[in-house]
């Protein structure tokens, strides 16, 4: 996958519990205020009404993995025409709480479902766009559960058991391996404000 050139799109990936949340807003303030122009922050599953209402049934409702998948990519789709799409088209910066890494991360990597299937709906979906840059919040599944267990109503994801996060993280790791160029990875065991100091360079990095 290679960014289209000139596109603005920057996603957020990680672990459940690695923190990328603490992160987002202070990043699409700081960004706006660096580099100036129109920042969108939204969020997959969501960013629209339909996608919202897609991201409770996914996240609570029992289905199979298919499904599951499909409906990643129904939430995206609509997402790219409502949201995204014409928000790069008049100049905006988009920053997205996760996107199709995801898919490939969790239900590829996690729950196992073939690769070629998700790179089937991806180049259905989205053929000609991708993410311009994605930070990594990278944390060991141990330290990311005991974050996590602070947490009350837990959805479908964040109560899986700690292998499914396993594989969930290598598969990102995989990922940033294979794309050096576009992800940039975070150690989330830092401090907030270490992790603010590196986010900070990558604004400075990008305009
Ligand atoms: P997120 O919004 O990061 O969770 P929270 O706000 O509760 O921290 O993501 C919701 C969950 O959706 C997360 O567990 C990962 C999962 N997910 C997938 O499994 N596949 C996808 O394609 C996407 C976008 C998210």
């Amino acid at each position: 996958m290679t960014a289209a050139p000139g596109t603005r799109f920057i996603t957020f990936e990680g672990v459940d519990g690695a923190g990328k949340s603490t992160h987002l807003e202070w990043f699409a303030t700081t960004l706006a205020e660096r580099c100036g122009g129109e920042v969108v922050l939204t969020r997959e599953p969501g960013g629209t009404p339909l996608g919202e209402a897609l991201r409770a049934l996914v996240l609570h409702q029992p289905m199979d993995l298919e499904t599951e998948a499909l409906l990643m990519f129904a939430v995206r789709r609509q997402h790219l025409a409502e949201v995204i799409e014409p928000a790069l088209a008049r100049g905006a910066w988009v920053v997205c709480d996760r996107f199709t890494d995801a898919t490939f991360a969790y239900q590829g990597g996690g729950r196992g479902l073939a690769t070629a299937k998700i790179e089937a709906l991806r180049a259905w979906v989205h053929p000609h766009l991708e993410p311009s840059m994605t930070v990594l919040f990278d944390l060991a599944p141990e330290i990311a559960q005991q974050r996590l267990d602070a947490t009350r109503d837990k959805d479908r994801f964040e109560s899986e058991a700690r292998d499914f996060f396993v594989r969930v993280r290598s598969a990102y790791l995989r990922m940033a391996g294979a794309e050096p160029h576009r992800f940039r990875i975070i150690d989330s065991v830092k401090s907030i404000a270490e992790i603010r100091k590196e986010l900070e360079k990558i604004v400075a990095s990008i305009c």
